[in-house]
């Protein structure tokens, strides 16, 4: 038995990322590495990073002054490796290691599979600071293929990654330099890692992709699967009582999806499906492929299929050459759509990105005032929509207790989180609530005698 090495990873940006540091701590695990809360005793500490805006990479270089600090106290035989991953590893490189010589390691999003190489590498570097690995290789094929199988209990709730990268090179957007081309992973492996999850006690899988319904994945019989055939045959097994996937592109929804919609009860009536802003000639410059047109008339086919479906979407404000009436345009599709949730940016330049080269950048001043009338926007309608659910009955899968003695919180179909007072034995099933008051971001409910058979 080697002795039980700590290890620490903190993760930004989106669910992709969420999932590849879980499958991290699955390929350190039989290296003898458990998980810790916090850099102070870890052996180890992964940064799996996000490049999406200045900001979120910035941080990144603030979050390594403090590690150094901690590094910088370590004794001789209490060694502490810090590793930079994800997509700032992949989107600089060796200019992490430049910036902050004491990173041993840099890697990108689609090579943590070949971690043990790296520490055996680390290892063989003896305890210099900073012992210069970088990898930063495509494609995500070869990672899929090597991981282990996932042993981390996932709780209720589990992400599933079946596609990655994305071909669209929105003209502000660093995922497609990041994350290379689109991948998605054969239909056999996506089920048989469904099939584990399950077993593990999900009873909800989130399938996801940075472009997830451009998945066609190989049948193994020279054929492909859809996402609509992937989420049909995902319904037919035994256990898997939600499933939802994310993030969408518009211009890429197309029937056989609606219509699992229509059809496959377990998928949420809920879905993200980001529209970014509202008006045609915006659209356009962002190379979104659809026109606002265009996304309605999805969102209809949509809704004609699940009545009660709910949209959220992300927004980018103060786009290049954005004006007053492309703005008015999109705040008058937030009221069209009525989006119940939303993430929203100011437009952030990337380098590298066509977006960055473009005239008429938009006043950083101005860009906030935007942001700021179209978030209260957003909020009034999420409001809204959380006091229309009062009264109504939801099936709530209860995750966890609450912080209030005799409290459970779980989550709605719109992934609302929900607060009942319910015995503990409820946790990790699904009761169809009566939801009795509303906040902002959340629910209240109350237990109606009638227990849902969750077979
Ligand atoms: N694949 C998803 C988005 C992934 S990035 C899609 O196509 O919708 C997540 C969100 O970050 C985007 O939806 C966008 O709203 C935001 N974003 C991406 N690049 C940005 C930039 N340069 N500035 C500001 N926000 C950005
Ligand atoms: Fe970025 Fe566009 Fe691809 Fe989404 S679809 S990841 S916004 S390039
Ligand atoms: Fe960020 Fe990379 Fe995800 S840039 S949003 S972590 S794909």
């Amino acid at each position: 038995m080697t002795k039980a090495k700590k290890l620490f990873i903190k993760t930004y940006g989106c669910q992709m990322n969420v999932y590849d540091s879980s499958r991290m701590e699955d390929v350190l695990k039989p290296l003898g590495y458990e998980t810790t809360d916090g850099p102070d005793d870890a052996n180890m500490v992964i940064l799996n990073t996000c490049h999406i805006r200045e900001k979120a990479s910035e941080k990144v270089y603030s979050e390594l002054g403090r590690l150094k600090k901690i590094k910088k106290k370590r004794s001789e035989n209490d060694e502490m490796i810090i590793a930079v991953a994800g997509c700032v590893a992949q989107a600089e490189g060796e200019e992490i290691s430049r910036r902050a010589p004491y990173v041993d390691m840099v890697f990108g999003p689609q090579t943590y599979h070949n971690l043990p190489e790296m520490l055996a590498k680390a290892h063989r570097a003896g305890d210099e600071t900073g012992r210069g690995i970088l990898m930063t290789d495509f494609p995500a094929e070869d990672k899929f293929d090597h991981l282990p199988d996932p042993v981390k209990p996932e709780g209720y709730t589990a992400f599933l990654s079946i596609q990655e990268g994305c071909d669209k090179f929105c003209t502000y957007c660093v995922v497609p330099y990041t994350r290379g081309a689109e991948y998605s992973r054969p239909a056999a492996q996506v089920m048989k890692e469904a099939r584990q999850l399950i077993a593990q006690g999900a009873l909800e899988i989130t399938l996801l992709g940075q472009n997830v319904n451009a998945y066609h994945g190989d049948d193994g019989h020279g054929g492909e699967w859809t996402l609509g055939r992937l989420i049909r045959e995902l319904a037919d097994l035994d256990g898997l009582e939600r499933i939802r996937y994310t993030t969408s592109y518009p211009a890429e929804v197309d029937d056989d999806l609606i219509s699992a919609h229509a059809d496959v009860p377990q998928l949420m009536p809920y879905l993200h499906l980001p529209v970014q802003a509202g008006s045609n000639r915006v659209l356009a410059a962002m190379n979104r492929n659809h026109t606002r047109e265009q996304y309605l008339e999805i969102i209809a086919k949509l809704k004609a299929a699940r009545p009660d479906l709910a949209l959220s979407s992300d927004f980018i404000v103060g786009f290049p050459g954005e004006n007053e009436r492309d703005f008015e345009d999109t705040l008058d599709i937030i009221r069209q759509v009525g989006f119940i949730q939303a993430f929203s940016f100011v437009y952030s330049a990337r380098p590298g990105t066509p977006a960055a080269a473009m005239d008429l950048q938009v006043d950083k001043v101005v860009a906030n005032e935007r942001l700021q009338i179209l978030q209260k926007l957003l909020m009034d309608i999420q409001t809204q929509f959380n006091e229309d659910c009062v009264g109504r009955e939801f099936p709530i899968l209860l995750e966890r207790v609450g912080r209030k003695p005799g409290q459970l919180v779980g989550r709605s179909p719109y992934m609302q989180p929900v607060h009942v007072e319910a015995p503990l034995d409820f946790v990790g099933q699904i009761h169809d609530l009566k939801i009795i008051s509303a906040r902002p971001n959340s629910l209240g409910a109350q237990i109606i005698h009638k227990v849902r058979n969750s077979a």
